[in-house]
């Protein structure tokens, strides 16, 4: 039976390019997962867009002297092209700029202050009197009051990642000016976070099979208590706020715009595909279910926040999981030594070929906790284990069958016990793999794939076809053909990983049928094999920086 899954992937900000960090924190697990449940007949909606609003956007702008949608339209672009060359596939990449967007943000907010979820308050923030400007978010630094980092932001401490308030802030900074702020009265619209708290409690305990350090997490957020949160902004940039009475100079905050994209992105689907109600497939379906990918520093904004506005709204699907990924940081390597962050999403495409990157990332992902990955290491990953296992597999079953079989698949004689017992192998570790995927073990799921690769090589080297094509042709046939039809299953388990090179193997031995092993026809024609994926010569990278 075809499930409706929504695969809601992280909003990157427009505001700078994305590295290999993010693409191994959110867009790929998402892309391999979305990629399984595709193949098994799932209904797939995996959405996302770039997050255009904020002060992320607005700084950056600022610093450049242009305009914040020269920096969103500059970042979407980039975006968009990294997700072409890594084969991230999306049903609908959007971004938070459109009309539709704003449309389903502003009508989930009147519902909200409709029922009472959202009330108007009196604040204190912080004013710049050399500017005369409120100063919101980012427009305000200082220190850390959790871990005493100098250069935290209003928003977010970037060396512990905890979520802050500009009026958490030791020693606040204007950004704008350099100057002290002071603090001034204003309104802004509140959403009643409070209220939730029984409703969130009861819900995250009845969630199963997450991630130990994100229900943990999202259960102690509860527990140190839930504030209220200003959803509303001292900006003019954002989506604007659909009842006039806070007066100009106003917008929606863009945590809360943002989220709603996971929403508005399936209605802009929705109406792409041109049936307007298909969205609710996805969000109102009791069927349906829902995995947000994202990373550790944006959880509470998803199993919390979130959580409350689809409670306070009614109608829609909550989350089933939210697999957060911890975080990747880059060490050492010539190529990042200098920078700290990484490579960029672009820079890793340019020295590594994307199935190979792909591979080295998902054998790395963070998922209990934080991992660390370099030049060096995706290079020793990408020669002794995806070239050395499986790519030098599939070109020596493909070369001898090419050269000594007239370049199509013999028939075979009848099967050994060792013959049955590798597609065995391979079946049973296909059926545990699907399984890991369920669970979003995804790191697991590449080992088990690789494990079956492993045993075809087991199997080669135990029968020999290559001895045998000269004293026993008939077995030598039959081993190969059997190589074969084990290759046909184990490509099935790495194709969520390996888009690229799984399309060129579709091309020869056709489009896997589902999630399972199938033999392949006698007679199909096999050529001369090319390498899947070149070895990394990491002198020649060294080249590069
Ligand atoms: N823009 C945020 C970031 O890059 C993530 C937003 S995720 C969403 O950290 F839920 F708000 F969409
Ligand atoms: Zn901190």
């Amino acid at each position: 039976m075809s499930k409706p899954i929504l695969v809601a992937v992280a909003w990157p900000y427009a505001s700078g390019s994305r590295h290999l960090g993010h693409l191994a924190g959110a867009y790929l697990p998402a892309d391999i997962f979305a990629r399984y449940h595709r193949l098994i007949g799932d209904d797939v909606a995996m959405v996302s867009g770039s997050d255009v609003h904020g002060t992320p956007i607005t700084v950056r702008a600022d610093a450049e002297g242009v305009s914040p949608s020269d920096i969103a339209d500059r970042y979407h672009a980039e975006f968009v092209d990294n997700w072409k060359r890594c084969g991230i596939k999306w049903e609908c990449y959007t971004s938070t700029g459109t009309e539709n967007h704003a449309a389903v943000t502003q009508e989930m907010f009147l519902n909200l202050l409709d029922k009472g979820y959202i009330d108007k308050r009196c604040s204190e923030q912080f004013y710049d009197e050399e500017v005369s400007r409120f100063l919101p978010d980012r427009y305000v630094e200082g220190t850390c009051p959790y871990c005493g980092y100098t250069d935290a932001r209003g928003d977010q401490c970037d060396n512990c990642g905890r979520t802050l308030d500009p009026t958490d802030l030791i020693d606040p900074r204007s950004k704008m000016s350099g100057s002290i702020p002071v603090v001034r009265e204003t309104e802004h619209f509140y959403l009643r976070l409070s209220d939730f708290s029984d409703r969130l409690s009861e819900w995250l305990d009845s969630r199963v099979g997450w991630r130990p350090h994100v229900i943990n997490f999202s259960k102690a957020w509860i527990e140190e208590g839930l504030h209220d949160r200003a959803i509303t902004r001292d900006l003019d940039w954002g989506v604007e706020i659909p009842v006039d009475d806070l007066g100009p100079g106003k917008r929606i905050y863009v945590w809360f715009d943002a989220v709603i994209g996971y929403l508005s992105a399936a209605k802009e689907l929705s109406q792409r595909r041109g049936e307007p109600d298909l969205w609710r497939r996805w969000w109102q379906d009791p069927e349906a279910e829902s995995y947000y990918f994202i990373g550790k520093d944006n959880v509470p904004f998803h199993t919390i926040i979130w959580p409350a506005m689809l409670i306070g709204n009614g109608d829609l699907n909550l989350p089933t999981n939210v697999p957060a990924n911890q975080y990747v940081t880059f060490k050492g390597g010539k190529a990042s030594a200098s920078r700290g962050v990484g490579l960029t999403i672009d820079e890793g495409l340019d020295m590594f070929e994307p199935d190979s990157l792909r591979y080295a990332l998902a054998a790395s992902f963070p998922e209990q906790s934080d991992s660390e990955i370099s030049v060096e290491e995706i290079a020793r990953r990408v020669n002794e284990e995806l070239v050395a296992t499986w790519g030098n597999l599939v070109n020596r079953v493909f070369s001898m069958i090419h050269k000594n079989h007239n370049g199509a698949k013999p028939a075979g004689d009848e099967r050994r016990a060792e013959d049955l017992a590798v597609l065995a192998t391979v079946e049973s570790l296909l059926v545990r793999q699907g399984a890991q995927i369920e669970r979003v073990e995804l790191k697991a799921a590449l080992r088990t794939a690789m494990d079956a690769a492993q045993a075809v090589n087991v199997y080669l080297n135990a029968t020999e076809p290559w001895r045998l094509a000269k004293t026993d042709p008939g077995r030598s046939a039959t081993v190969l053909a059997t190589a074969l039809d084990a290759i046909n299953g184990v490509r099935v388990g790495l194709s969520p990983f390996l888009p690229f090179s799984s399309a060129k193997l579709d091309g020869i031995l056709g489009e896997p049928a589902g999630w399972e092993r199938v033999d392949v026809a006698a007679g199909t024609p096999i050529p001369k094999p090319s390498p899947m994926f070149p070895k990394v010569d990491l002198e020649a990278l060294g080249s590069i920086d």
